[in-house]
């Protein structure tokens, strides 16, 4: 099955072309074209994600991702046929994906080809599936954390198409709190990378900043306290090193999301534990977790680099693989 793919929820236009063969049992993906185009420097004066201007830069972005995928099939020499077209319908920023819905509904109403909606969060979930060889090693159930600038969540994947959510953040996702860790520091956004390339200088015990929700015994996070924790140090100690502040934050925030998601596989039975995410580039984060699970005897899986932060491949996976829950907070008159 042939999927051209759209992406639209929060910064990144993205448009996608995969095969995808072998059904839930093997799937196979082959990406033949694939654009992302980034809005970050639009947003970046801002210190984060201004909606009305996400929808701008989509609706411009939009015709010109399309030209390019349709260049780089003429390269490869692949034909421009679709079986389906799958478009992010949420959750997200609603002004943003109603662009590349409606985008998807025109492009699907003049090729004749139908379009389906496909939930963010299972397009994260399903990227770990995007290396067939790796994904063949994973077992169910699967733990996955979710971790974006958006969510932050564990998961258990009962099956390819059963999963269930074990806990979620109260406030804050994590990726958030790393970039409005990294504005009151004065770096750019997205703050995420700044404040890991930061962390890597720093001493990550020089400040003892809290880990929320640690020993809540549930599988919830907070992420919001220990953001406003960090705004207090560094009011009161306006000389505290920022590559210390950076390392201690990022460690207290590692502790809470590793400590969690290696309860919720022992807790689970799991084999497999998955990351997924923009937040799962952070190399302090997966070292960590990985470590973790293969100190308890379990296998540590991430998606490629490149299929951490958003993209329109993994929407064509998870269109694919899903069962097609529906999505939380499901766009009003979504009639696809
Ligand atoms: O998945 P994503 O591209 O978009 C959402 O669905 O939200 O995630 C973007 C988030 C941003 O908050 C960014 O700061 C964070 O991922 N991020 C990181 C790193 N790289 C990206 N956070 C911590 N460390 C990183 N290396
Ligand atoms: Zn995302």
């Amino acid at each position: 099955m042939r999927i051209l793919s759209i992406e639209t929820s929060c910064d990144e236009t993205a448009i996608a072309v995969v095969v995808c063969s072998g059904g839930a049992e093997a799937p196979v993906f082959s990406v033949r074209a694939h654009v992302v185009a980034t809005q970050i420097a639009t947003h970046r004066p801002f210190g984060g994600v201004v909606p009305s201007l996400a929808k701008r830069e989509h609706l411009l972005n939009l015709p010109l991702a399309y030209a390019e995928v349709l260049e780089q099939l003429k390269v490869a020499g692949c034909e421009a046929k679709f079986d389906r077209i799958a478009v992010t319908v949420g959750p997200g920023l609603e002004p943003a994906l109603w662009t590349g819905i409606n985008f998807a509904k025109d492009l699907g109403e003049k090729l004749g080809v139908p379009v389906v909606g496909v939930n963010h969060l299972e397009g994260h979930m399903y990227s770990n599936w995007l290396d067939v060889e790796l994904a063949k090693k994973i077992q169910f159930p699967a733990v996955v954390l979710l971790v974006s600038g958006g969510h932050t969540a564990l998961v258990v994947m009962d099956s390819m198409q059963s999963w269930r959510k074990l806990g979620e953040t109260q406030d804050d996702a994590v990726g958030e709190a790393f970039d409005k860790v990294a504005k009151m520091l004065g770096l750019p956004y997205p703050g995420g990378p700044e404040v890991e390339k930061l962390a890597r200088e720093g001493n990550p015990d020089a400040i003892a900043f809290p880990r929320p929700m640690l020993h809540s015994g549930d599988f919830n996070f907070s992420f919001s306290g220990l953001k406003t924790s960090v705004l207090y140090h560094t009011k009161a100690h306006p000389d505290a090193s920022v590559p210390d502040v950076c390392a201690s934050f990022q460690k207290a925030a590692i502790d809470v999301l590793v400590t969690k998601t290696m309860r919720a596989a022992e807790e689970n039975g799991t084999q497999s534990v998955l990351v997924c995410g923009g937040v799962a580039s952070n190399a302090a984060l997966s070292v960590e977790l990985k470590k973790r699970a293969e100190d308890a005897g379990m296998e540590f899986f991430a998606p490629a680099m490149q299929y951490n932060g958003d993209n329109a491949v993994m929407i064509a996976a998870a269109s694919y693989l899903s069962a097609g829950i529906p999505t939380e907070k499901a766009l009003p008159n979504l009639n696809i």
